[in-house]
């Protein structure tokens, strides 16, 4: 089984580093200066990690308050260990950072909490986000020389 929680101290902190520099750095060639950012050290960032029940970290994401009230929060950094993909762990990342979201950001309207979340998905990657309810917008670009395509999804309670 998965357990997904949130990162809260040191040996967290460097699982979630170390599953980020192999699967980002290290098999996707994306610069390690850029892997790590400021924002991963922003007071409102919140980071989770995926672990098996012995304990083996297997994944992790990371979610960005809305730069202004109102506007969509963002889910990034979503990355599972190779030996752990197809398992489900990517899915039970989501659905943890989603209903973060929901909590700290949705606002109620007729009874239902809503919050929008949008993030950067790989084009590699695109179906697996599809399948979770997001839809892309049709512009691509490059970012550290992957394609890329803005998704978005309103997340209810
Ligand atoms: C993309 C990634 C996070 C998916 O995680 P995962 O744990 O393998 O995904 P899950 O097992 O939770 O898959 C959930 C569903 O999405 C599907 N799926 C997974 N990866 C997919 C992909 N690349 N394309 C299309 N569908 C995909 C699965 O088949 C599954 O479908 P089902 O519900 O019908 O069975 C993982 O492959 C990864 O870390 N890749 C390298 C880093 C990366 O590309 N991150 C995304 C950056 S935007």
């Amino acid at each position: 089984m998965t357990v997904v929680v949130r990162v809260e101290d040191e040996a967290q902190r460097a699982a979630m580093t170390a599953i980020r520099m192999a699967v980002f750095v290290d098999e996707q060639n994306v610069d390690p200066a850029r892997e790590i950012d400021a924002l991963d050290d922003d007071p409102t960032t919140v980071h989770v990690l995926a672990s098996a029940d012995d304990g083996t970290p297997l994944g992790t994401a990371r979610l960005l308050a809305p730069h202004h009230e109102g506007d969509p929060a963002h889910i990034g950094r979503v990355a599972v260990t190779a030996a752990a993909r197809g398992l489900g762990v990517g899915a039970a990342l989501m659905t943890a950072l989603e209903d973060e979201a929901l909590a700290r950001f949705g606002i109620v309207r007729d009874g239902v909490r809503t919050v929008a979340v949008e993030l950067s998905a790989q084009e590699q990657a695109l179906g697996f986000y599809e399948r979770l309810g997001y839809v892309a917008r049709p512009e691509r670009y490059l970012d550290e020389n992957i394609w890329h395509r803005d998704a978005v999804k309103i997340v209810t309670s």
